[in-house]
């Protein structure tokens, strides 16, 4: 799927997982692109600070912290450094490289979260209670068949730990299309008419860039099928954020 970069692990001894459409996008991104509309924008800007501070607050409880679809390492980077261990993954070599010259003290391995237990098991940095998150929508950028294995990989590799899910709220949709696509051709091209469903909550452009936004129903779904039995929901600007313990036997 990807190459190995210099500095960044790859993950070994992992099956093949084909790569779809949209993980070929992400594994090519252009990563200031991705960093000046994400970061540049208002409208996602709350979102990310509510993410970071659950996380602030929850990783007391834990011994290291996981977050799958790191990305540049926006929200694991500014986590690390305290001699906490914060391990990302991550699909795209691009975004992973400038994680690791931002953030050096992450520790961040190229692979996909489909087979994080494979991953995260041989490590010793995370050994302990888990605290495992995926956010700023990360799981809403592939598709359902995806998602599902991913949300369920992540429950089932961290049992006896947590998890937090921000996701992007289907009741902002039409916000998100008008105050961040439309503005954002440097990270999805551009938004023509069509190009967004508004019942789905879904845009696909053709670029192959792909996002779905969610109602608290469709986590819920994904979070029972994977064995979580109770959890939060928190709000901040367009986001949701989903956090609670993990089963033992999840
Ligand atoms: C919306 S971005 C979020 C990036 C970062 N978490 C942030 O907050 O800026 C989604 C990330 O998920 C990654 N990704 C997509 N599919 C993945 C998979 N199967 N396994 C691991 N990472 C994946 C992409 O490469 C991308 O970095």
């Amino acid at each position: 799927m990807a190459t190995a970069t210099k500095d960044i692990p790859t993950a070994t001894g992992q099956g093949s997982e084909a790569a779809s459409p949209e993980e070929r996008l992400w594994a090519a991104l252009d990563a200031e692109g991705y960093d000046s509309a994400v970061y540049g924008s208002e409208l996602l800007r709350s979102m990310y600070e509510g993410e970071l501070a659950i996380a602030q607050r929850m990783m007391l409880a834990h011994d290291v912290l996981v977050e799958v679809g790191v990305g540049t390492g926006k929200f694991a980077g500014p986590l690390s450094g305290n001699g906490y261990p914060v391990i990302g993954v991550d699909i795209s070599p691009t975004l992973l490289e400038v994680a690791k010259r931002r953030y050096p003290e992450l520790l961040l391995i190229e692979g996909d979260g489909r087979r994080l237990s494979e991953i995260l098991d041989p490590l010793p940095a995370a050994n302990g209670r888990r605290l495992v998150a995926c956010v700023l929508n990360s799981i809403g950028v592939v598709d359902a068949v995806i998602r599902e294995a991913l949300v369920r990989e992540m429950i089932r590799s961290s049992a006896g730990g947590s998890f937090l899910l921000a996701v992007f709220s289907a009741e902002h949709f039409h916000r998100g299309i008008a105050e961040f696509y439309g503005r954002s051709p440097q990270l999805c091209g551009p938004v023509r008419d069509g190009d967004a469903d508004h019942i789905r909550h879904e845009l696909r452009t053709t670029s192959s860039y792909f996002s779905h936004w969610f109602t608290v129903a469709e986590i819920d779904d994904l979070l029972r099928a994977a064995g979580v039995r109770s959890y939060s929901v928190e709000r901040c600007g367009v986001g949701l954020f989903f956090s609670g313990p993990i089963p033992k036997g999840a």
